[in-house]
């Protein structure tokens, strides 16, 4: 097999050799971890920023469709609070219509220079028609009127159908710059349990779950 201008003689091969945890990793001890997972969120994801982490509020969200049969894309984390992790998307999208008739999730984000992983699942609730609006006319111009004709995930037959109908949106949003999406919506996903996994070089890796116990959380160490 080549791969660029590189020979590989067995994709498994290959695979092997590439290097994972490169490091330099950080130490993670549960004992010193604080009672609130949204707190340990943000101390992780101020570390990826600051380290460089390319991406580091790009998560993938897991959902199910109306078969049972899993799906999965990367979106971006808009804001996380008390309340959960909250994200954006198009109600007519597929995402969409999958959390309308099956309203849980999981989000799980990577960041490769700390070998750090969070999972998180629990139930997902829409924004009010206000929360969804305000993130709405917070998008950029090109963004908001490319969400207007609501065909995102449907097949694109016609790449200059899809130009001129992208240029008529751009054009409707200048004329009109509060004009609003109604099915542009903002989901908080409610953690039920949040799982921080930190890895080591010896593969013993740290992994600390919290998991809801009413009004509080419950810390739990999980094997390797
Ligand atoms: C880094 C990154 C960030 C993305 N952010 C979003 C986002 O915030 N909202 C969104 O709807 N799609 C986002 N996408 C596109 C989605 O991954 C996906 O392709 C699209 O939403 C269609 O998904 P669906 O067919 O499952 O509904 C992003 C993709 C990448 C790679």
């Amino acid at each position: 097999m080549t791969v660029g201008s590189e020979r590989v003689d067995g994709t498994r091969q290959w695979l092997r050799g590439l290097e994972v945890f490169a490091g330099p990793l950080p130490e993670f001890d549960p004992a010193t971890a604080p009672a609130d997972p949204v707190r340990l969120f943000l101390s992780w994801l101020l570390e990826a920023v600051a380290d460089g982490v390319r991406d580091p509020h790009a998560m993938t969200l897991s959902t199910v469709d109306s078969a049972g049969d899993p799906d999965a894309r990367v979106l971006i984390l808009k804001d996380v609070d008390a309340s959960g992790w909250q994200f954006s998307a198009h109600a007519f999208s597929p995402k969409g219509g999958q959390l309308a008739c099956h309203p849980r999730a999981a989000l799980t984000f990577y960041w490769p220079q700390h070998g750090r992983q969070v999972r998180i699942r629990g139930a997902v609730t829409p924004g009010t028609a206000e929360d969804n609006a305000a993130d709405f006319l917070g998008r950029s111009r090109t963004a908001r009127a490319a969400s207007l004709p609501a065909r995102q995930s449907q097949y694109l037959t016609d790449p200059a159908e899809r130009d001129h109908t992208l240029e008529k949106s751009l054009a409707l949003i200048e004329a009109e710059p509060s004009l609003v999406d109604s099915a542009w919506t903002t989901y908080t996903l409610a953690p039920a349990e949040v799982e921080f996994w930190q890895a080591a070089k010896s593969r013993v890796h740290t992994r600390l779950r919290y998991e809801r116990t009413g009004s509080g959380w419950e810390r739990l160490q999980l094997w390797p």
